[in-house]
């Protein structure tokens, strides 16, 4: 299992299990965690599962690809760490990753 915290825009914290190959996003929805919209459903066409890595996770994390940049256009004040959960798999590596969630994602 691979553990990932959720921080809502008001610091409060929520840490949950996932199974490697799990979405970021899919974790949040099985666990209830508010904030991740996900209206397509993963399908990369919503930006509705928009999310900031925690500075310290970036680099593991890796940066989004061409299509998933254009979506993230689309989300509510996306930064230099912003990325669209549903496009983040988790594996070992991320164990114990950190996920600010945004204050809106409409
Ligand atoms: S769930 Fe729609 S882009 Fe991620």
């Amino acid at each position: 299992m691979v553990e990932v915290t959720f921080v809502t825009h008001k610091g409060e914290k929520r840490t949950v299990e996932g199974h490697e190959g799990d979405s970021v996003m899919q974790v949040a929805l099985n666990n209830g965690v508010a904030g991740i919209l996900a209206d397509c459903g993963g399908a990369l066409s919503c930006a509705t599962c928009h999310v900031h890595i925690a500075p310290e996770w970036i680099e593991k994390v890796g940066r989004p690809g061409v299509e998933e940049e254009t979506m993230l256009e689309m989300a509510v004040d996306p930064d230099e760490t912003s990325r669209l959960s549903c496009q983040i798999p988790l594996t070992g590596a991320l164990n114990g990753l950190v996920i600010n969630l945004p204050a809106s994602q409409l």
